[in-house]
């Protein structure tokens, strides 16, 4: 009788979440997480019209377009300064043939452009900043085809954050470009309570960094501590309204293959933005096959948009969960721990009933291990996990 009112209750707050989020998402902007790649982790200013143009067709060549991937950005310091109306000029030198013929280029490969800015006086790299050209700036990118643009927080001094937001939000919306808007301001207000409506996707956390446990516990930095800031914001996402915990470092060398396999799971087990932060044209089999596991993608694109949150833990072993659309559950086993460790997944946590039969689907070994009662265990390695779909029966 207990476990009954578990899954019925289980099930109408999946209800009540839906509809509450269906109509957060009427302008039809990024109902699922945006997927794409952002020059700043590897590449920080070195930015030019020939690396985008050699990051749009790798994304093509590797699968990644195939796989979902479809937002190519450019982040800080494409900019240089403004012309005599006060419009913004992309660095001449870096982009000889303008802004717009990259955007052309992007598009005519089937795939959607992205710019950067910021909402204070200059940008986080003294570039221009919109503050007082939010309309002049977004008739500018809907004129050169921007289809995404990340809006930064430097320079930004006795300014209000919502404020701020709202007022390029508006600019957006009235450019006559849909144009998906992703905040960042580095979780500093808690965007959660209030963008919304404002923009698609908000940064929950400070700047990531290329290694696991690196950097400051309560800013972010390291993957693992971005996972546990993140934790805890799993009611604020969903269609049209994502937490954003930074772009991926998959492929960027500081991290081993089982944590960038930990990485990429958690960002979809959280419904995060997929914005791979690597060399896409010059990426390892390890690297490629990570970023385009579909079965995993397919779970940060689950059309729920729920965010997963974790369920059971004990010593250096946890389990995620995360409710998808057709009624079945995404889960990680995830080894914190330095030694290898059995860990298993009750039904009973995941709101299945105990007992009851489901079939497991590993998305990491593709593998079915079949119809299995109550609960499942596998080994996982230090820093690792396993993927798991389970489908009751
Ligand atoms: C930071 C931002 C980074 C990157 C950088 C560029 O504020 O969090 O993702 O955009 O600025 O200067």
């Amino acid at each position: 009788m207990l476990n009954l009112r578990r899954v019925t209750l289980a099930g109408l707050i999946v209800l009540a979440l839906a509809s509450v989020v269906r109509l957060q998402a009427a302008d039809g902007l990024a109902l699922t997480p945006p997927m794409g790649r952002n020059s700043w982790n590897k590449f920080g200013c070195n930015v030019s019209e020939q690396l985008i143009e050699q990051a749009a067709d790798a994304m093509v060549a590797s699968g990644m377009k195939d796989a979902g991937y479809q937002y190519v950005v450019i982040d800080d310091c494409w900019q240089v300064s403004r012309d005599a109306d006060g419009r913004i000029v992309a660095d001449p030198q870096r982009f000889p043939h303008g802004m717009k013929a990259v955007a052309d280029y992007v598009h005519a490969k089937g795939l959607k452009f992205g710019l950067y800015s910021d909402a204070g006086t200059g940008t986080c790299q003294k570039r221009p900043g919109s503050k007082d050209h939010e309309v002049i700036d977004a008739k500018t990118y809907a004129s050169w085809g921007v289809d995404y643009l990340k809006y930064d927080w430097c320079n930004t001094t006795g300014q209000d954050t919502r404020d701020s937001y709202a007022r390029m939000s508006r600019a957006l919306a009235a450019s006559g470009r849909p144009i998906v808007f992703s905040i960042c301001e580095w979780g500093s207000t808690k965007p959660w309570l209030w963008a919304p409506g404002i923009g698609q996707l908000w940064r929950t956390t400070g700047d990531i960094r290329d290694c696991w446990d690196c950097g400051n516990p309560a800013r972010g930095g390291g993957v693992v501590h971005i996972i546990d800031l993140v934790a805890d914001l799993y009611p604020y996402a969903g269609p049209g309204h994502w937490n954003d915990p930074d772009m991926l470092e998959i492929g960027n060398g500081g991290l081993t293959v089982a944590e960038e396999r930990a990485h990429f799971s958690f960002w979809a087990l959280f419904a995060a933005p997929l914005m791979a932060g690597n060399d896409l044209s010059a990426m390892t089999d390890e690297t490629r096959d990570i970023l385009t596991n579909r079965e995993v993608i397919a779970i940060d694109q689950d059309p729920l948009g729920m965010q997963g949150r974790k369920v059971w833990n004990s010593g250096s072993q946890e389990v995620w969960m995360k409710p998808l659309a057709d009624g079945s559950r995404a889960v990680i086993l995830f080894n914190r721990g330095t030694e290898a460790s059995d860990i298993t997944v009750n039904w009973a946590d995941i709101g299945l009933f105990p007992g009851g039969q489901a079939t497991v689907r590993d998305l990491w070994t593709k593998t079915d291990a079949g119809v299995v009662s109550d609960h499942y265990s596998t080994h996982v390695g230090p820093h690792d996990v396993a993927m798991l779909r389970v489908t009751p029966k």
